[in-house]
């Protein structure tokens, strides 16, 4: 076979050489009697020069459209003095075609294959062949390509296995809807596509394959956003006889590793710990954003005896009084602070007290200012001032009720404002940090029931294991999340690896011996044949990828994404099936539900 090159590859080491190239036409320039064709592939582009004395090539050239795919037979050259392009890796030659082959035509275009070109994100999905032929996306996919094949360098170098698990498999709880695939060969029961590969790579474990490592996509049926694909990458790993300590420092050497080969840089280490209590407290989140302030603080002890009705009510029903600050915030108009109290309203919460902070007034009651000053007494005012320490120029927003609710609901003002006031987007830190401590369990409104925090295989804290069964609610678990600007990229945890104990956690939740056998029961088993102490993690690679990359949403670090809807517009999937297929699978659709 004939050696090909790549157009963007093509310099000044070429010159004087016949060369083929296979490509696109990027653009067609005709210049007094001389076609100039900009020729791209994968790698870039590359000029072509069409001269009239070749008049057969030359009248094809000067009929090629952009997006025809040709060949070209060519003798590189370098280019005359004053033509030549600084900017692009082959901007110091041109080649001088001699043959030319038209290979196939392109239809007009739905849009130009440029990152300038400003396009519907639906039009780009539907033509992704021709949105990943764009430089910016063409790069995402390549430097995907780049990552992973760093991500299973790293893994392989550190002794890890890698395992691929089933796909067509039973479901493993992690709090999503499962996917399901009816079995033709076994009518009524259906496999569930694995929403991670969670229980195989415990298997793994206790068959002792001591460290396991997939990059494996895992499929979860909830509602989408910018961050969430119902098909999506994890990278996953597990290790046996490990502690927290040993999974949180491996990971962070893989995530300085991924973080350096793309910007050049180096993060520091270890990345900073947070108690999930004083996470929730601080910033009404456990995905907290550190690259700002305005944390919440308590101020409940300073209005325990308040003469305000709105504080003293919640006080006295065991609520807090929760408050952010915002510097220079007094400059905030009635319009801005009346869109805040609408947004809290927007996210559940009753309303938004204020107070505006002046320091240049005497009286400590003149230097506030809002429409609730005068139900507080000068005292209180004075004790604000010093538990915020307050400078002068501040606004200072209330949030009385429940404590988490109250926390939730000033952490996402947080980080409105913060939004607002354009401080992510010009703050280009990545400030990573460990969530440690979590609750092993929560009470589920929407289920009225004790659910897991992670998922029913996360061991519980030694120290706090007494209180299962008496407190559960207070019992933490052996579980981290690793958090960067505000976004979950990884959650993990050391597992149960005793039968008795994890038995126990299923009875907590709630599960039935008969459920337990019919779901868990290989699990339980498995753990009765010398299971060792085991832990890992997971990461959300297309996370990972969008936030280093800066992207707004994960669907530009993937090929073929779906919509919110789950859509894929290209193929038009998911889609009607034959009527032979449904009766084959022994399913029946509802008539109403029929397109
Ligand atoms: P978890 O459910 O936290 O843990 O998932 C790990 C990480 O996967 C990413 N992720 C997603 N990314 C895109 N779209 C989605 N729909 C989506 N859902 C999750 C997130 C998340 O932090 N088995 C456990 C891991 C373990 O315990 O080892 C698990 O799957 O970045």
């Amino acid at each position: 076979m004939q050696q090909r090159f790549y157009c963007g590859k093509i310099d000044k080491t070429f010159i004087g050489k016949e060369i083929i190239l296979y490509g696109w036409v990027h653009s067609r320039r005709d210049h007094g009697g001389v076609i100039f064709i900009d020729l791209r592939d994968r790698e870039g582009v590359v000029q072509i020069v069409f001269q009239p004395d070749k008049k057969e090539i030359f009248t094809m050239a000067e009929k090629l459209h952009n997006e025809d795919v040709i060949k070209v037979k060519g003798i590189v050259r370098k280019r005359p003095e004053g033509t030549v392009n600084p900017k692009i890796f082959t901007g110091e030659i041109e080649i001088v075609a001699t043959e030319l082959e038209i290979l196939n035509k392109s239809k007009i275009l739905p849009f130009e294959i440029s990152d300038y070109v400003n396009v519907s994100e639906e039009l780009r999905l539907k033509y992704r062949y021709l949105d990943l032929r764009r430089p910016e996306m063409l790069n995402n996919i390549k430097l995907r390509h780049e990552l992973l094949t760093l991500v299973r360098k790293f893994f392989v170098n550190h002794g890890f296995l890698e395992v691929e698990t089933p796909f067509l498999t039973k479901s493993t709880p992690e709090g999503a809807r499962d996917f399901l695939v009816p079995s033709r060969l076994n009518l009524g029961t259906f496999y569930a596509l694995p929403q991670s590969p969670q229980l195989f790579k415990q298997i793994l474990m206790i068959a002792g394959l001591d460290k396991y490592f997939q990059i494996v996509r895992c499929f979860r049926d909830e509602d989408l956003r910018a961050d969430r694909q119902p098909e999506f990458t994890q990278i996953d790993y597990e290790m046996s006889f490990v502690e927290e300590e040993d999974i949180m420092s491996i990971t962070e050497e893989l995530i300085a590793e991924i973080f350096h080969y793309i910007t050049g840089k180096h993060l520091s280490r270890p990345f900073v710990k947070l108690d999930y209590e004083k996470s929730i407290s601080q910033y009404g989140t456990d995905t907290p954003d550190l690259r700002y302030g305005f944390e919440i603080v308590n101020v409940t002890s300073i209005f325990q005896t308040t003469q305000f009705k709105v504080f003293s009510s919640v006080i006295s029903s065991n609520g807090e009084i929760n408050a952010i600050v915002i510097p220079e915030g007094a400059s905030f108009s009635r319009q801005q602070i009346e869109d805040y109290i609408k947004f809290i309203q927007s996210c559940g919460g009753e309303g938004l007290a204020w107070m505006k902070f002046y320091s240049k007034a005497t009286s400590v009651t003149q230097q506030f200012e809002s429409n609730i000053v005068k139900f507080f007494t000068e005292k209180e005012l004075a004790q604000l001032k010093e538990k915020l320490n307050l400078h002068g120029g501040e606004i200072i927003f209330f949030c009385a009720g429940e404590h988490k609710k109250s926390c939730k609901l000033l952490g996402m003002l947080r980080q409105k404002i913060a939004r607002d006031l354009n401080i992510v987007a010009n703050n280009k830190e990545f400030k990573f940090l460990w969530v440690i401590n979590f609750p092993l369990f929560e009470f589920s409104d929407e289920e009225n029931k004790i659910v897991s925090v992670h998922h029913p295989f996360t061991a519980p804290k030694k120290e706090t294991e007494h209180l299962l069964n008496t407190d559960p609610l207070k019992v933490r678990s052996r579980a981290y999340d690793i958090v960067v600007n505000g976004v979950e990229l990884g959650g993990g945890s050391i597992r149960i690896s005793n039968p008795q104990l994890q038995r126990q956690i299923f009875n907590i939740l709630g599960l039935t011996e008969n459920e337990i056998k019919t779901k868990f029961g290989f699990l339980i088993e498995a753990l009765e044949y010398g299971a060792p102490p085991h832990g890992g993690i997971a990461l959300g690679f297309d996370r990972l990828m969008a936030i280093f990359l800066g992207c707004d949403s994960i669907r530009d670090v993937i090929a073929f994404p779906k919509t919110q809807k789950g859509v894929c517009l290209m193929t038009n999937a998911p889609s009607v099936v034959s009527k032979k297929q449904i009766d084959e699978l022994g399913l029946t659709i509802k008539t109403e539900l029929k397109g």
